[in-house]
């Protein structure tokens, strides 16, 4: 089946009890067992460590990423943290991207650090770094491609043979791409993180995450630290994820145009120092873009003449885009990574990695690109 049908039919059937068409919300905190021996024999016994309306999200997810198996958590931060706690111990060493979500960066750097786990931010855009960087404690790589918010990509197939050759689990952030454009699993990596709170939700309604795993021992060590520490997804948030997901490829599809006819737009105006966007030939990576996704998303960056003044006046009175820190919703939103997503980033290591202070960060949405584009450029000509 493609991937819209998937999207749609994939795990849900109608409610046994009703025919609901839609997976009900299971709020409650225990399941009742048939008898002392016969225990689980429905699946669940605690909504910490399974629920079905959970289970029934997990499902799917596995199912659009190609995976053995998924976990979701109350956020993405929660789903990398659970990564982490699932790998690293005191004395081991991982390497990550040098460019990141600002809140795995500070995860790395200001909890892990604490409990003496050593970090390395490479440039893994050149997946010969990522070797050179591999230690005896080496015992995770975590790649975010494209990355938040400059949008580097890291040749996800490269670094997984890499990893392989080394038996070192290699996490990817999937989050910009969804597997609707990218299917790290395929590419040879382990596990495929997300933020279900950006394209899958796609509504600006919840926060989540989910880990898919290749295998079944990697979900294992994945699942038991989420029982262990309790991150769990709450059922309410899977029933809105799952109503989400049934739009994913149109949405994504209709946003990465939108974005697409903005970036060529802002290429040509003349107040417009740079623009980045994976899918305009200027992009520095742009054949790897097509290479490894089927889609270039839709997100993107640009700097305005006139620096960090002029990039400020933009966002605070540009109409119609609004100024938040989410991404990926259907709602274009405009964000300044240096105050907002990326503030917990020590200011010279967002210089060693282009992360400027002029840095205007977009997550176009679904509405009319020309209403978008009229709104740019009204706010482009006042500063
Ligand atoms: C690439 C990426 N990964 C992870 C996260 C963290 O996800 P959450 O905000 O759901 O905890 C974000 C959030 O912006 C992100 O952009």
């Amino acid at each position: 089946m493609g991937f819209s049908t998937k999207q749609i039919h994939d795990g849900v059937v109608p409610d046994p009890l009703t025919g609901s068409i839609l997976t009900p919300i299971y709020q409650t905190t225990t399941y009742v067992q048939d008898s002392v021996d016969e225990y689980l024999a429905k699946g669940y016994s605690y909504s910490r460590s399974a629920n079905p309306t959970v289970r029934v999200l997990e499902n799917k997810l596995t199912a659009l990423e190609e995976g053995h198996d998924t976990t979701c958590f109350g956020t993405g931060m929660a789903a990398i943290n659970a990564v982490f706690l699932a790998f690293l111990n005191a004395g081991d060493h991982a390497i990550i991207s040098d460019v990141v979500y600002g809140g795995t960066y500070r995860l790395a750097t200001k909890i892990f650090s604490r409990f003496g786990v050593e970090f390395s931010f490479v440039d893994t855009s050149n997946a010969a770094n990522v070797a050179a960087a591999i230690r005896e404690n080496t015992k995770l790589i975590l790649t975010e491609t494209p990355a938040n918010p400059t949008l580097k990509l890291t040749d996800i197939a490269a670094v997984s043979v890499i990893a392989r050759e080394h038996s070192i689990p290699h996490a990817v952030d999937n989050t910009f791409l969804t597997p609707y454009y990218q299917r790290p699993l395929e590419l040879g990596a382990d596990l495929s993180i997300h933020s279900t709170t950006k394209y899958f939700d796609g509504h600006n309604a919840t926060v989540g995450g989910a880990v898919i795993a290749s295998t079944a021992e990697l979900d294992e060590k994945v699942r038991f630290i989420q029982n262990a520490t309790g991150s769990i997804m709450s059922p309410q948030v899977a029933f809105l994820t799952l109503q989400g997901v049934k739009t994913l490829s149109v949405r994504m599809d209709r946003q990465s145009e939108n974005a697409q006819k903005i970036a060529e737009f802002l290429l040509a105006h003349d107040k417009v120092e740079s623009i980045c966007y994976p899918g305009l030939a200027s992009f520095p990576q742009h054949s790897l873009a097509k290479q490894q996704a089927s889609g270039f998303g839709a997100i993107a960056w640009f700097e305005v003449k006139g620096g960090l003044a002029a990039g400020k006046q933009l966002m605070d009175t540009i109409e119609l885009w609004s100024l938040a820190e989410n991404l990926g919703s259907l709602e274009s939103l405009i964000t300044h990574p240096v105050t907002m997503t990326h503030a917990d980033v020590e200011p010279e290591e967002r210089a060693r990695v282009g992360i400027t202070d002029g840095l205007v960060r977009i997550s176009v949405g679904l509405e009319d690109a020309e209403d978008l584009i009229a709104a740019l450029d009204k706010a482009l000509v006042n500063v």
